[in-house]
């Protein structure tokens, strides 16, 4: 349990219950479809996200990882032609009520994007952004301690702590990255959501991205979309295969990569398509 969730027990006052693996039950989804126009792009999924493990989606391209990692922060608000049916819950709450503040939401469910997308601002900035208009820090001091903070999460301090005034945009793709990481964590989530956070860095960058992984993992909550296998092995401990819009299969990382029970599943994390 993170620093979070045992400090808003009067926001969030329903007790984490035991998910089917195990672990403290986090985010669930229940029956979710989704529509883009008449297209179905996801078929009746349910699954459960635990605090306690990283959860990787693999599958070929175009099967859906995306759409659905995005219903898990209402991303797919933005999307005009997209529709959502079903039930997905945060710590037991309907994130799809009509009174859940959304803006609120994207704060508690953070995401990082395959490609780094850091403001055109300072360091300092992209990470104080957050923090600023969520009214989380009321004196510079604080903001100070929240940048620090973050940024040391992320694995970027001693990097770029001279230079704190710098702009995002001219570190290296794998420090935009977790500059991108350290700004989710700024307004103190308590699900990170990534989607191929690594497919555009380089093998250092990327093992550096993996590290911080196993490093916030159990703080946050944490769901990769990966098409690396080897990642998906490495850094997570459920993998989610989805086929076609539809979740073929859900379990250990060990035992999908090991001992599949779905021919598609062991067909693709074979190279046998994908
Ligand atoms: N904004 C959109 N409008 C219409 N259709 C979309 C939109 N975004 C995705 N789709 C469609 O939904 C399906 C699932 O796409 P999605 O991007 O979720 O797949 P993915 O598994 O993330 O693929 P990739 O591995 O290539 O990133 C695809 O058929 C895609 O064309
Ligand atoms: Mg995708």
């Amino acid at each position: 349990m993170n620093d979070q969730t045992m400090s808003a027990p009067l926001l969030h006052p329903s007790a984490p219950s035991p998910a089917s693996d195990g672990g403290t039950l986090k985010m669930t989804a229940r029956n979710v479809n989704v529509f883009y126009g008449a297209k179905q792009a996801i078929r009746d999924v349910s699954i459960d996200v635990t605090q306690e493990n990283v959860t990787a989606f693999i599958g070929p391209s175009g099967c859906g990882k995306s759409t659905f990692l995005r219903t898990l922060n209402r991303m797919n608000d933005t999307v005009s032609s997209a529709r959502v049916e079903g039930r997905i819950t945060l710590d037991g709450e309907d994130i799809y009520a009509p009174d859940m503040d959304v803006v609120q939401l994207r704060a508690r469910v953070g995401m990082v994007f395959q490609k780094p997308n850091p403001f055109p601002k300072s360091i300092y900035e992209n990470v104080a952004y957050g923090p600023r208009i969520h009214g989380l820090a009321s004196a510079r001091a604080d903001m100070d301690q929240i940048v620090e903070k973050s940024l040391r999460r992320a694995g970027l301090w001693d990097e770029v702590k001279d230079r704190l005034n710098d702009s995002g945009t001219a570190l290296s793709g794998g420090q935009q990255q977790r500059l991108c990481i350290a700004r989710a964590i700024a307004v103190d989530p308590e699900v990170i959501l990534m989607d191929e956070p690594c497919s555009a860095l380089d093998p250092i960058a990327t093992a550096k991205i993996e590290e911080l992984i196993h490093e916030l993992r159990g703080r946050y909550a944490i769901v990769i979309v990966t098409h690396n296998m080897q990642q998906a092995a490495r850094v997570s401990q459920r993998t989610a295969f989805f086929h076609l819009g539809t979740l073929v299969e859900y379990g250990d990382t060990s035992e999908i990569f090991t001992n599949p029970r779905e021919t598609r599943t062991k067909d693709y994390i074979t190279g046998r398509y994908g």
